[in-house]
């Protein structure tokens, strides 16, 4: 009575309503970019023949992120969330894909424990209602030519080669990046991207926590007075501190979690990460 099938656009009101039953911030860009980043990697769960489930694995390189986890909550407690899972697992593995990474809510971690999850750290989803009014920031526009740094740094700290989510978002969006210059090089980059219940911050990263502060602050005045959420590694301590110190709220905990070979990666520099779906 469980079926798992590909998503397809067609599915993409169901996906929304998922969504919006979870209360996530996801936009329906979100969700078909996730679709175009990988269509044979986003799955459908049918219950007696109808669709009540979703799960979306997107590649990276040798890391792969699963992400949307969603089943309808009147379907709940009957495996569809598991098979959903173990059917993203078999589609990595038939890719040999070596790793898999998941942001998990409190909700998903014991199933994803079940299937042989390990979990790696915390991050804390911190809200911001806004600044009074938009500042013009001391900014550096990211120009498409440091789009290779920028996909560099970002693959440092977060071990996967996440350069096709970057050059679509860097597209979608060019005025949402910013960059730090060390001399001739990036050290650091950011983006935003709006949600349905606030600007998502992130991804960002930054080789200091001087300049992890600067890009962050410019982030804020440059959005001004709208809702901003900001998911940040426990493990980056300065970032943590600033967000405290910087009218922001702890709303909730995630768990980062993985499975198969172990990623070397630098959450310390991670200042936001991309939010739960793409680390
Ligand atoms: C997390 C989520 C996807 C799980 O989906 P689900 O279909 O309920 O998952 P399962 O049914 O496979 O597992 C849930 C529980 O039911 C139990 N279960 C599984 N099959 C069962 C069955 N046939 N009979 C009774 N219980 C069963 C599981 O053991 C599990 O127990 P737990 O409460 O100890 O974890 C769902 O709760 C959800 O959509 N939550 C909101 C969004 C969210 O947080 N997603 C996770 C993002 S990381």
């Amino acid at each position: 009575m469980i079926r798992i099938r590909t998503m397809s656009e067609a599915d993409l009101p169901l996906g929304m309503r998922l969504k919006a039953q979870a209360g996530w911030n996801q936009t329906e860009a979100d969700w078909r970019r996730v679709l175009q980043l990988e269509p044979e990697g986003c799955f459908v769960a049918e219950y007696h023949g109808e669709p009540v489930g979703t799960t979306a694995a997107v590649t990276f390189g040798r890391v792969a992120w699963i992400m949307m986890v969603l089943v309808d909550e009147a379907v709940r407690g009957r495996g569809i969330g598991t098979r959903l899972m173990q059917h993203a697992i078999d589609y990595l593995a038939a890719r040999a894909v070596p790793t898999i990474r998941l942001d998990a809510t409190p909700l998903g971690r014991p199933v994803y424990e079940r299937l042989g999850f390990q979990a790696e750290y915390q991050l804390a989803r911190f809200q911001h209602n806004g600044l009074k009014r938009q500042a013009d920031p001391d900014r550096l526009p990211a120009t498409a030519e440091q789009l290779d740094a920028i996909c560099a740094l970002d693959q440092r700290a977060t071990g996967a080669d996440r350069s096709r989510l970057i050059r679509r978002l860097y597209h979608e969006q060019p005025s949402a990046f910013a960059v730090a210059s060390r001399g001739e090089s990036v050290a650091g980059y950011r983006a935003f991207r709006t949600g349905a219940h606030a600007t998502q911050i992130g991804p960002a990263v930054a080789a200091s926590a001087e300049i992890g502060q600067a890009l962050l602050d410019g982030t804020i005045a440059q959005l001004g007075p709208v809702p901003m959420f900001v998911d940040i590694p426990l493990e980056n301590r300065p970032a943590v501190e600033w967000a405290n110190e910087g009218g922001f709220t702890l709303q909730r905990h995630l768990t980062r979690m993985w499975k198969g070979e172990r990623v070397e990666d630098r959450p310390a520099e991670l200042w936001a990460s991309f939010g739960p779906e793409k680390g």
